[in-house]
């Protein structure tokens, strides 16, 4: 498959690897609301925030809206957003390596970009996620009228562009459609429908001769038998398979008329589930930058509160199409904080990261705001009315130093969270209280770390022994014990089914 290359390339397929697993530190002061929501808004470089996330949320996110810099080659109040070309490439190549990490195998990402960057982006997507995941690039009309001094045109749409963790598994959301008027006719669960001659009609296909399967007997309500019959009298087809008359027999009607009994098929307003998501979304649905404009200024009623928003429908569009309630999304440019505002609305759990000050003045406090039942945006359409709440973190210390030792400062469920990602590579739901992290395709993980077992002196408890291998809640099965050391022999070990690694040496970051 062709890819792309850039200056560096090379540095930046190493970067998601090479970033360091750093502490997510809570900053209760700026948190808000019931504490026990899943909600987080992060602030610090998105590249380690990510990176924080995988051991626990890998395969957790159903959906990724992302709204990076465009690289328009403007310095924003808020942010910069003129980088080298090649830069930019680095910049997001490992970011949305991570991201694709953290998506469940049916989620999806999503990434508004303009022209500058779009193109570059799709075939490194294609790389990251496979072509054959590659949904579409949708277009968002941004703007509601044409801008008169422009030279050539007058842009008026991003890209959203749509990829799947894997196009297989992922389903998305019909949108609810009008039923129409032909729809004529009631059923007794109230269900509007019309009918259609089961016998194929027209065209090349409606004679016995072209679909030979199609031509059978079915009985009629007086127990004789109908075949189908063309206008002309010759032998015709019918529409359907005879086992799917079979399966959805109470979708036939049969009429009995002047040329006898004739099969009908209901065609149910609601059968289809709604219309499919188009790849067009007008400023009419999804809003423009002068819908957003005005949404950030009522929440911010300062002469220049947040350069570069996107509307609250843009975003209520993609998760309703994407996601469910109760799903999780991500953002992981949050700027002023609009998928935070729009997920909490809509009942979506939600992540969102943002490297600028305005972590702390717009995204914090916007969603204070919706907590306490702020009425912009698409609060009407949701019929929202506040509640809820979100833990505020910033990057704490790494999880290990530079020589890939475990700082001291760990606490055993964060060393719990990564040894076992990097067993598993699957996210840690423990709670950190039992050396037994948890059993994975039949083996048994430990970890002995921080006296866990109630022996405060690390080197007792952390360390492999009889007695210490008694206490350990039991498995009848391989188990891999993580410990400081191990007294044991290799026949011993092998007897009891215990691979030993040592802390910290075989603690693999990634
Ligand atoms: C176009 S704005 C996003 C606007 C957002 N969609 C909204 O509705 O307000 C891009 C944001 O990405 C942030 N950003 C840029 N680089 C980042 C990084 N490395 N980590 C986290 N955030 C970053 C910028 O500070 C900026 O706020």
């Amino acid at each position: 498959m062709p890819i792309l290359d850039w200056v560096d390339k090379d540095k930046a397929l190493k970067a998601a690897d090479g970033a360091p697993y750093r502490l997510l530190e809570e900053v209760p002061k700026l948190s808000f609301g019931d504490a026990d929501h899943e909600n987080m808004l992060i602030q610090g470089d998105n590249l380690d925030a990510l990176k924080a996330l995988i051991p626990y949320y890998a395969g957790r996110v159903k959906c990724i809206f992302i709204d990076p810099p465009y690289n328009t080659g403007s310095a924003f109040d808020h942010y910069d957003d003129n980088v080298e070309h090649s830069k930019w490439l680095s910049l997001i190549y490992p970011r949305v390596e991570l991201l694709r990490d953290l998506l469940t195998e049916d989620g999806t990402i999503w990434i508004t970009l303009d022209d500058r960057e779009s193109h570059y982006f799709k075939v490194m997507c294609d790389e990251l996620f496979g072509r054959k995941n590659f949904i579409a690039n949708a277009i968002w009309e941004k703007s509601d009228s044409p801008r008169m001094d422009a030279v050539f045109f007058s842009s008026r749409h991003d890209h959203l562009l749509a990829y799947a963790k894997n196009k297989e598994f992922a389903e998305f959301n019909r949108l609810p459609a009008e039923i129409a008027d032909h729809y004529n006719r009631v059923d007794d669960k109230g269900r509007r429908y019309y009918t259609k001659p089961l016998r194929a009609m027209g065209g090349q296909g409606d004679s016995r001769e072209a679909r030979p399967t199609l031509y059978y007997a079915l009985e009629a309500p007086d127990g004789s038998k109908v075949y189908p019959v063309r206008q002309d009298g010759t032998d015709g087809a019918w529409r359907w398979r005879e086992e799917k008359v079979r399966d959805e027999s109470e979708r036939i009607d049969w009429v009995n008329g002047k040329k006898g009994w004739v099969p009908y098929y209901r065609i149910y307003g609601d059968a289809s589930q709604g219309r499919p998501a188009e790849t067009i979304f007008p400023h009419s649905l999804a809003g423009s930058n002068r819908t957003s404009k005005s949404e950030i200024k009522k929440l911010f009623p300062v002469d220049n509160p947040f350069g570069t928003p996107k509307p609250e429908s843009l975003i209520k569009c993609v998760l309703t199409i994407a996601t469910n309630p109760g799903d999780l999304v991500l953002d992981s440019f949050l700027g002023s904080g609009t998928t935070a505002a729009v997920a909490h609305k809509m009942g979506r759990k939600y992540i969102g990261i943002e490297l600028g000050d305005h972590a702390v003045t717009h995204c914090a406090p916007r969603m204070q705001k919706v907590i306490e039942g702020e009425p912009g945006g698409i609060s009407k359409a949701c019929k929202w009315e506040g509640g809820g709440g979100f833990r505020f973190f910033r990057l704490g210390e790494g999880v290990f130093d530079e020589a890939g030792q475990i700082n001291p400062d760990i606490r055993f469920p964060v060393l719990a969270a990564h040894v076992w990602f990097s067993e598993t590579h699957t996210p840690w739901t423990g709670k950190g209280k039992s050396p037994l992290l948890g059993v994975h395709n039949g083996v048994a993980y430990y970890l002995l770390y921080n006296g866990i077992l109630g022996d405060r002196k690390p080197q007792n408890g952390n360390v492999l022994t009889s007695r210490i291998l008694a206490e350990l809640p039991p498995h009848d099965g391989p188990k891999v014990v993580y410990g400081e050391w191990t007294p044991f022999k290799a026949d011993r070990l092998r007897k009891e089914d215990i691979v030993f690694k040592q802390t910290p040496y075989d603690v693999k970051a990634r």
